[in-house]
């Protein structure tokens, strides 16, 4: 009982989460891991509950990846709230909370780099950030090494992410099964996200948007309309709402290269609004 009370612990040092994982393999247990960088929401919250369910010990990561950032991005305004984190993953009943300094995970001489190729190379997020799937796989491979977890629990939100996270663990053959969890969003639609918090109250208005044509969008292709003009109608529609746009795709599920007849759709769409940058996706209907 006491222990539960003062669950999650807390652990910077990899010595130290590498004796708790090897106590608790002794012991027989399972691991699951959700790997994050922080400013935790219900969506995240929501990969601690499945990961509950689906094994004993659960250890959440919070390191904000410097690597998957480029220059111009928000590493250092990324938000952070730690203390308001470690509570809610007490309440959401996480074990162990994995939270190493720069230094821990990138010493100064850290040389080797995790590069994906196949859904990392398609022309989605790749296209707008090249470097960030190499900063997300270096850093995933690493955590997955660290925490030997029997299941990693990954958000579909973050499509493409798990896409390219599901063929590195296989290719690299990490003795994990990657598990997808579905997208959890606001009442209006808009999807969960740490950087909504960027958002005015103008744009906030605005944002569910960017969902609602991606269902509209979904309907139509499953309606057997063709895909060309439908997403032409798609990006028109963001643009007009005030959009800048990054892409509006119908990709393969799976592979994430262009549609091929007879296998399933996923749509996908990154936008800027003022300076905020928000992806989503939906599947189609088959
Ligand atoms: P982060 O953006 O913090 O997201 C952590 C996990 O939460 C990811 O798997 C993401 O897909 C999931 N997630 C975010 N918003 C969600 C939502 N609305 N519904 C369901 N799941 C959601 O993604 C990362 O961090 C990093 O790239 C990371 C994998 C931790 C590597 O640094």
């Amino acid at each position: 009982m006491r222990s539960r009370e003062r669950r999650p612990v807390v652990v910077r040092k990899l010595a130290g989460l590498r004796r708790t994982i090897a106590r608790w393999r002794a012991d027989g247990a399972t691991i699951a891991l959700v790997p994050t960088m922080g400013a935790l929401h219900a969506g995240h919250l929501s990969l601690v509950r499945l990961a509950r369910r689906r094994a004993d010990r659960v250890v959440v990561s919070i390191f904000v990846n410097p690597a998957q950032f480029a220059p111009n991005e928000d590493f250092a305004a990324y938000p952070r709230t730690f203390a308001a984190d470690v509570k809610a993953l007490h309440e959401g009943r996480a074990d162990l909370v994995w939270a190493p300094t720069v230094a821990e995970m990138y010493p100064d001489d850290f040389a080797v780099q995790v590069v994906p190729e196949g859904p990392a190379a398609v022309g989605l997020e790749d296209a707008a950030r090249p470097h960030f799937f190499a900063g997300v796989a270096t850093v995933v491979a690493k955590l997955l090494t660290q925490c030997l977890p029997d299941i990693a629990v990954f958000g579909e939100k973050d499509y493409q992410q798990l896409r390219v996270v599901t063929m590195m663990a296989r290719d690299l053959d990490l003795p994990v099964k990657i598990v997808g969890a579905p997208t959890v969003r606001e009442a209006d639609g808009l999807a969960m996200a740490s950087r909504n918090v960027y958002l005015t109250p103008d744009e906030r208005a605005v944002a569910p948007v960017l969902c609602r044509v991606l269902r509209l969008c979904a309907e139509k292709i499953a309606a057997g309309r063709p895909l060309a003009a439908i997403l032409a109608e798609g990006r028109e529609s963001l643009e007009r709402a005030g959009f800048r746009l990054d892409y509006l795709e119908a990709r393969d599920a799976e592979t994430l290269r262009h549609p091929v007849k007879g296998r399933p759709l996923r749509l996908l769409a990154a936008a800027t609004l003022g300076r905020t940058r928000l992806i989503d996706n939906v599947a189609v209907r088959p």
